[in-house]
């Protein structure tokens, strides 16, 4: 029998989309447990404890209850990190990995100084043992580098490493946190490092099924979470790629997903055809899978998963190139209602949006873009093309006006682009817009969501996603 361990203060590094939202849900459930969140942006730490819970740094539906719950009772946000890691017996390094920008893996590699950085400051600062987690996505075998950096201090202490990948998705991240299908936990296979694993087990089980809860050694654990977010992208790639096939052959890409989801083989989630998936997760899990693959010499295996980059990408720019070429082969000086800004409905984050490509593309062709979106802020906007670089920020501003309603940005527009599938489009008053257009008036849904067949008689040119043309 190992020696029970029992959790009373959780510290986590980093207060992002994965780390603020996973710790309110950890504190709403364990009220005995005290969990500080810390971060080294004073900024977002100061959005955390806003008293208007409007003011949140992310937006995400339910988690301003949660918050709002467990605030100041047993969690909370702090930019002391290193009073957080003295005082906790578990600690969660929950820090971004972006892809690298430079040096060895520039473009594919995942980016782990952050990570680096945290499990150094752990071996300065601790002064009693400590489980150390890893939820940031990482590489295969990061425990092992932490595990190194972490016992390199010498001071006799003990520390385990496990892995607890997160499997939430943005917009239902509290509904994923409270019934996530699964949570899974890698750990050391000797006795210290099973008695880690089921303290960890013993947190999640106050409101988890045990049979949902999946533990596994260090490696596994390391490798599910990008194998599972590359299976994910490769069903939006999967179905993209047929949506190509349907504009060409007059089968239509959402009754084709109808009819494979009910194999049960298939299912019928993640067959959505879209402009091309984005986030912070896919693509980058996938470049980093990719660049594992071929430092082991695995070359098939690279170039297979490689795939779904180079077909998400190809997604995003054939759906600009169509609204190039429909538009007459220029959109010079045209206005253009860009809908949506977000990589999906119910979240404000735009990392790798589809959106930011599509306006780019549109931009390089002197396009004069209004931006609506209804979570997203204007700086961001800016933000997100500034960070291409393809043009400067002048010309940004100059090109891009972003707007808080789409009316405005749809009224004496050439075209409109939807690009999140955000519900309150459905509402929208069609038959208004499509009055307050210039005719023809195109309408490009890269969603597929307003396609009703009482819009399609209002006489705008309609162009889905994997439906022959109208
Ligand atoms: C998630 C996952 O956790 C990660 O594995 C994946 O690589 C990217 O997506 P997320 O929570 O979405 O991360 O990232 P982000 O919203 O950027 O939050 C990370 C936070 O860590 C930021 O607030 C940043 O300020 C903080 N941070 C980063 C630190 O506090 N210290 C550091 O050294 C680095
Ligand atoms: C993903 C994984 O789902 C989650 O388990 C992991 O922890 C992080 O990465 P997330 O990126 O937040 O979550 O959102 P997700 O719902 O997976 O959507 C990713 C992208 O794929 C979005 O741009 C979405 O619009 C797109 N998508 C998804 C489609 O285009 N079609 C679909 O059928 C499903």
């Amino acid at each position: 029998m190992s020696k029970e361990l029992k959790v009373k203060h959780i510290a986590c590094i980093g207060a992002g989309y994965v780390g603020g939202p996973t710790m309110a849900v950890i504190a709403q459930k364990c009220p005995d447990i005290k969990v500080t969140v810390v971060d080294m942006n004073e900024q977002r730490i100061a959005a955390w404890n806003d008293a208007n819970l409007d003011n949140l740094p992310i937006y995400e539906p339910g988690l301003a209850e949660v918050v709002a719950e467990a605030r100041n009772r047993n969690l909370f946000f702090s930019t002391d990190v290193d009073g957080a890691i003295a005082a906790a017996d578990m600690i969660f390094i929950s820090v971004n990995t972006p892809t690298k920008t430079y040096g060895i893996g520039k473009g594919m590699a995942a980016d782990l100084k952050y990570v680096e950085l945290c499990a150094r400051q752990i071996a300065r600062v601790a002064t009693s043992d400590k489980i150390v987690v890893e939820k940031s996505t990482l590489p295969v075998r990061t425990a092992q580098s932490i595990r190194t950096i972490l016992d390199a201090e010498n001071k006799g202490l003990q520390f385990q490493v496990l892995s607890n990948p997160e499997f939430l998705a943005e917009g239902t991240a509290v509904q994923d946190l409270h019934q996530p299908d699964r949570v899974l936990i890698g750990g050391g296979q000797d006795q210290a490092g099973q008695a880690a694993v089921q303290a960890l087990v013993d947190i999640y089980a106050r409101w988890v099924d045990r049979e949902r809860i999946i533990t596994t050694n260090v490696w596994s654990s390391e490798l599910s979470k990008l194998t599972a977010n590359a299976f994910l992208a490769q069903r939006v790639s999967s179905i993209n790629a047929i949506s190509a096939l349907c504009e060409k052959s007059g089968a239509d890409v959402d009754e084709i997903a109808r009819a494979i989801g009910k194999d049960s083989r298939i299912g019928p989630k993640f067959l959505k055809a879209s402009v091309g998936f984005g986030g912070s997760c896919f693509q980058k899990d996938i470049l980093n899978l990719v660049y594992i693959a071929r430092s082991y010499g695995l070359t098939e295996v690279a170039d297979y998963w490689e795939q779904v980059i180079k077909m998400n990408d190809y997604q995003k720019r054939r759906f600009a190139e169509n609204i190039v070429s429909k538009l007459f082969n220029t959109v010079s000086g045209k206005k253009i209602a860009i809908l949506g800004w977000a990589f999906k409905k119910d979240t404000n984050d735009t990392r790798e949006s589809a959106a930011i490509y599509v306006a780019d593309y549109l931009l390089n062709e002197q396009a004069e873009l209004w931006v609506y979106d209804p979570k997203v802020k204007a700086e961001q906007v800016y933000a997100d093309l500034d960070y291409l670089n393809t043009r400067s920020e002048a010309e940004n501003r100059r090109l891009v006006k972003v707007v808080n309603d789409p009316y405005q940005a749809m009224d004496d527009a050439h075209a409109v682009a939807i690009l999140t599938e955000w519900d309150e489009f459905k509402t929208y008053d069609w038959q208004k817009v499509y009055e307050g257009m210039k005719k023809p008036a195109f309408l490009f849904d890269g969603r597929n969501v307003v396609s009703s067949p009482a819009l399609l008689g209002l006489g705008f040119k309609y162009i889905g996603i994997g439906h022959c043309v109208s």
